[in-house]
């Protein structure tokens, strides 16, 4: 069997858990495709999978992957030998800290030209999240008023420019090294949660999104606009189950208090991949790492005040 280089999951291993060694190159099936990773971008799916022990069923974390199409299985008809292509393996067991994937077809699209392997890798969860949030959840328009809490991480800064690309009037929240980074996205107003509390305010939004960050939901609440809606985005387990439980309850008075849960479409990859091509949005990568430093990427992801997002370069 042939050999390849990948992060792998070990129960009993070092602190970090993840080692880097060898493993089987996997064989693509009649109908998967074998991508050559060049670059995985890391998610908080990532990190919050270890810690609730869901381990991937190769013990290879990472989602997020660019790369070049290896070959394929018979029956595949899309994709070609060289393809360059972008993915997400949420839906299809992780996998993506390795040189090599095999993957079903429809976990892939075809990257432009234009955007490098490690830009592509960071549209999948984090793009496609900021996307479902403003557009689905938040129904999105014109000179709406958007506050988006925890504007800096890698849903965050996507968060900031597609809300902007929107036509939104955009007020961003986040520490004070990362004002500058949120007003050069685009955000009008940018509001240092260690010097300012939005709560405190008499600002009112049309939506809120809370993507980071720690508020009581009755806050949240107030500083909506009447027929105003939340989105729970992310931040901490209790504020995830709080929004889930009590959310529906305080949905009256025109007000709307949802949570986003994530879809993986295709359709959002190549929406976001177009945006990108044209220079429309622009990922903000903080840090590369080579894969042999995975776990050392997995442990700064997961303190929680990345500016943008962290990237795996596998090639
Ligand atoms: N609902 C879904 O379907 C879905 C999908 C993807 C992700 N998520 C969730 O969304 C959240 C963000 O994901 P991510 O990938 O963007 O994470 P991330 O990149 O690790 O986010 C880090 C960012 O959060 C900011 N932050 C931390 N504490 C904050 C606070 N108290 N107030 C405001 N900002 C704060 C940090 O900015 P500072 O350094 O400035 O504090 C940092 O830039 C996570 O909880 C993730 O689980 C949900």
């Amino acid at each position: 069997m042939e050999k390849m280089k990948a992060v792998v999951y070990h129960k009993k291993g070092s602190p970090e858990k993840l080692i880097y060694e060898d493993v089987d190159k996997p064989v693509p099936a009649g109908n998967e495709i074998l991508v050559k990773i060049h670059a995985v971008s890391l998610n908080a799916a990532d990190y919050r999978s270890m810690q609730l022990r869901l381990i991937p069923r190769n013990k290879i974390f990472g989602a997020d992957i660019s790369g070049v199409v290896e070959s394929t299985g018979e029956k595949v008809f899309t994709f070609q030998p060289g393809d360059e292509v972008i993915g997400s393996l949420v839906d299809y067991g992780f996998g993506g800290l390795a040189q090599y994937v095999a993957v079903p077809e429809n976990a892939l699209i075809k990257k432009p030209k234009e955007i490098s392997f490690a830009e592509a890798s960071t549209l999948p969860v984090a793009g496609i999240t900021a996307l479902q949030a403003l557009r689905d959840k938040g129904n999105i328009s014109k000179d709406d008023k958007v506050l988006i809490v925890g504007s800096a991480g890698g849903v965050g800064t996507f968060t900031v420019q597609l809300a902007k690309h929107f036509g939104a009037e955009v007020t961003a929240v986040c520490s004070t090294k990362n004002v500058e980074q949120s007003f050069a996205l685009g955000a009008d107003e940018v509001l240092d949660y260690t010097k300012e509390n939005f709560t405190q305010k008499t600002k009112r939004y049309n939506i809120i999104l809370a993507v980071n960050g720690s508020y009581p939901l009755l806050a949240y609440r107030k500083a909506l606009e009447t027929n105003g809606t939340y989105v729970m985005v992310g931040g901490s387990y209790l504020q995830l189950f709080k929004s889930l439980v009590f959310g529906w309850l305080l949905s009256f008075g025109g007000k709307k208090m949802k949570h986003l849960m994530a879809k993986e479409l295709n359709s959002d990859l190549e929406i976001l991949a177009e945006l990108t091509a044209r220079r429309i949005i622009k990922p903000v990568i903080e840090r590369h790492y080579p894969l042999k430093k995975a776990a050392e990427a997995m442990n700064y992801l997961k303190q929680g005040h990345s500016s943008g997002k962290v990237v795996v370069d596998v090639v």
